[in-house]
């Protein structure tokens, strides 16, 4: 049934960084008592193309949002943590010396999981305080654990002892990465690809990230869609992410295996234009189409690339359908409401759509002309509330700076 007034789509508005450190500081005070030593900051991200490809040692190319999580940190001398969010009701305290694979539950383990991996690689790490606020949409497969990861880091990075040089060379992210990665896979107990911790912590401002998960080098393309009169416009789609751990990591195992079996490190050793004699050497139907996905996917995002070089974002379009629909079909990811929100945004006028990040819920993007962003979210609001779905919200995704300190 249409709406009987027009619907005002939502748009979540990224804080500055004056307001969260404003907000984390002030959480922190009144939980803790006293001031903290600063406040970091860790954003999410948006992938522009190159999905489910970074555990296949494939390329990605993520942009950081200007939607961040912010950190009030402070250090202590003893080997205590103790945490409080203002997105979770309940605070967490434990020792470093208790963090370990299982010992930690919730979205704790993915702070105390960072200093742990630290530790591991022979980093100084004490116990230390946080409030953590955030205006990264929670549960919007935009990546708001790699922002609460990448928040802390940076704060654990700055140690007077620190080994190596810092937190400002690509060289020292790239060390916090790894770290953050491991938080998230051996003590929080997902085992994602690391994509969105590269986002968080190396994208630089103005640019999208073209990421080689073979080696983990990173390239820094300019991404100025409103120089060629576009934006990109951010759909949460707020359906809930079901099975989406146990989905995940069956994909992964999927990959794997198929890589074993053709004999290749990852699927990333496998050229397009062998494809049409490799995959018939699978045996099952399922494996195959999971390899032509992460086959054809990366080398969308070489097409991507390509266009973007040669300044031709506007063409990028019918490469962002074709994942989409590479996603549904052969990696099966998608959902009724991402198929929704792709469908209606183009409809509405989107040069091209797609699902971004795992999928099963969570958010799509659509490049659309500048200014359009009410009409088009309007769409979408509209096919939602026809076909019976909760209503999604929306953010305008602009290429923001890497994690650092904002006061
Ligand atoms: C999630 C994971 C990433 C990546 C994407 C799919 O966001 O955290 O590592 O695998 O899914 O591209």
């Amino acid at each position: 049934m249409p709406y009987t007034d027009q619907p005002t789509p939502e748009l979540v508005d990224s804080w500055s960084a004056a307001d969260g450190a404003a907000r984390a500081s002030s959480t922190f005070t009144e939980v803790f008592g006293e001031r903290p030593d600063g406040v970091w900051f860790a954003p999410g991200r948006v992938n522009l193309i190159g999905e489910h490809t970074d555990y296949n040692g494939g390329l990605a190319l993520p942009i950081a949002l200007p939607h961040r999580t912010f950190a009030a940190f402070r250090r202590r001398d003893d080997d205590v943590v103790r945490l409080v969010s203002g997105r979770e009701s309940t605070p967490w305290e434990g020792r470093l010396a208790d963090v370990a694979p299982g010992a930690v539950e919730g979205w704790a383990a993915y702070v105390v999981g960072v200093a742990w991996a630290l530790q591991q690689a022979g980093q100084p790490v004490t116990g230390f305080d946080a409030a953590v606020e955030s205006c990264v949409p929670y549960g919007a497969g935009l990546s708001s654990s790699a922002a609460l990861e990448g928040s802390i880091a940076v704060p654990l990075a700055e140690h007077p002892d620190w080994v190596g040089s810092g937190v400002d060379t690509d060289e020292a992210r790239a060390l916090l990465v790894e770290a953050c990665i491991r938080a998230e896979n051996e003590i929080a107990g997902a085992n994602t690809g690391g994509m969105d911790q590269s986002a968080s912590l190396r994208c630089r401002e103005g640019h999208a990230l073209l990421l080689d998960c073979r080696n983990g080098s990173v390239e820094h393309l300019p991404f100025d869609l409103p120089a060629a009169g576009l934006e990109l416009l951010v759909i949460d789609t707020r359906a809930p992410h079901a099975h989406a751990d146990g989905q995940y990591a069956q994909r992964r195992a999927t990959c794997e295996a198929a890589a074993a079996s053709l004999g290749v490190e990852t699927l990333r050793e496998i050229d397009l234009a062998d494809l049409d004699v490799t995959l018939p050497r699978l045996e099952d139907d399922v494996a195959r189409a999971r390899v032509r996905h992460v086959v054809t996917e990366i080398d969308r995002v070489r097409g991507f690339v390509a266009l973007l070089s040669a300044g031709k974002v506007r063409e990028v379009g019918p490469l962002m359908d074709a994942s989409h629909t590479s996603l549904r079909d052969d990696y099966e990811v998608s959902c009724a409401e991402l198929d929704l929100a792709v469908e209606a945004a183009r409809a509405a006028g989107a040069l091209g759509a797609r699902m971004t990040g795992g999928g099963f819920g969570g958010s799509a993007i659509a490049l659309i002309e500048a200014g359009q962003g009410h009409a088009v979210s309007t769409a979408v609001v509209q096919a939602f509330h026809d076909a019976g779905h909760a209503e999604p919200a929306f953010l305008i995704a602009t290429p923001g700076g890497p994690a650092g300190r904002a006061g």
